[in-house]
């Protein structure tokens, strides 16, 4: 098996992101809950693509882009945490954004304009689409461009989350269970087969917050990750956990997710998303109440960011 750092890897992000009981949901719930802090990546408002884009942006780098196009939806937190780090790396970010979601000049679209982002939206439900529409735009330019597919969820980006995996097994933690937001699958993907190489013993669940084939997708992503990384593991359907936390659709708050915001904030101060991190929270308090966890069980919850979304899809 490959070793990570023969990647080719661009520092971005502050890493190791810091790994917090929560003492208060913990008496709450009468289980042992820990957080991942990678909302404290260190670039934008932080948040799981940093890791990605390290990889990502490094290819790009290397094939001597400027120009760096990706996609996602009106108020994608990948979209604007790649035109944050394509601006620090002094490349230019063109976003060719679905129209789906709040477009107005708040959240993320807000810190898009702050950074001055070529932001331009698509009336398609369909990324072929987009990415046909990306190859006009970057021929008319003229200028060599990379693309980034919605949510730098494949086997390039995903390496962000094996590597995460081992900075957990580094630092000599252990979890039962590692739970996170699941919208195009590379950070799930990436944590489990991460999980399955260097954290033994722990269950990675996918907490569904868009309504994609995620099974298909995640164990997809994961088998073109370990053949990058040449790998010799056998993955198979049993290795996917999956919960649907998806409620009335992507980008539009469910119940639960705002009753987990809540929980979280009240108790600790921290503030989740109601597009990804309130809704896979919530799948955590659903299973601590169906009495999952057990009393010497160690769960961790990825926060992997979304501030952005709090200012948009909350807002009046
Ligand atoms: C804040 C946040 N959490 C979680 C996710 C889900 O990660 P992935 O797209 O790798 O499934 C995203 C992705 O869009 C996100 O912005």
């Amino acid at each position: 098996m490959k070793d990570l750092n023969e990647f080719k890897r661009i520092r971005l992000a502050v890493l190791p992101t810091p790994v917090q009981r929560l003492e208060n949901i913990s008496r709450l719930l009468g289980a042992n809950v820990w957080i991942k802090r990678d909302d404290m990546t260190g670039v934008g408002l932080g948040g799981n693509k940093v890791r990605k884009l390290e990889f990502l942006l490094a290819e790009a780098k290397e094939q001597g882009a400027e120009v760096v196009f990706t996609t996602g939806g009106a108020q994608s937190n990948h979209a604007m945490l790649t035109a944050a780090c394509a601006k620090k790396l002094g490349m230019t970010p063109i976003l060719i954004l679905k129209k789906r979601g709040v477009t107005a000049c708040k959240g993320n679209q807000l810190l898009e304009k702050l950074m001055n982002t070529d932001v331009r939206f698509m009336d398609t439900d369909d990324y072929e689409d987009i990415y046909a529409e990306m190859d006009r735009v970057g021929r008319a330019l003229g200028r060599p461009y990379y693309k980034i597919p919605c949510g730098g969820s494949n086997a390039l980006g995903a390496l962000g989350y094996v590597a995460c995996a081992k900075e957990i097994a580094d630092a000599g933690m252990r979890f039962t269970h590692l739970i996170c937001a699941e919208g195009s699958g590379g950070t799930h993907a990436g944590l489990a087969l991460g999980a399955k190489l260097f954290l033994p013993g722990t269950t990675v669940l996918g907490m569904m917050v868009d309504t994609d084939p995620f099974d298909v997708i995640t164990l997809d992503i994961m088998r073109q990750t370990a053949a990058l990384l040449e790998a010799d593991v056998d993955l198979g359907p049993e290795d996917v956990h999956l919960r649907d936390m998806c409620g009335p659709g992507y980008a539009i708050p469910s119940e639960a997710g705002g009753r987990a915001m809540a929980v979280m904030a009240e108790n600790e101060g921290l503030f989740l998303d109601p597009v990804y991190t309130g809704k896979a929270f919530a799948g955590l308090l659903a299973m601590a109440e169906e009495g999952a966890f057990g009393p010497s069980d160690n769960v961790l919850f990825l926060f992997s960011g979304g501030a952005g979304g709090i200012f948009a899809e909350c807002g009046a």
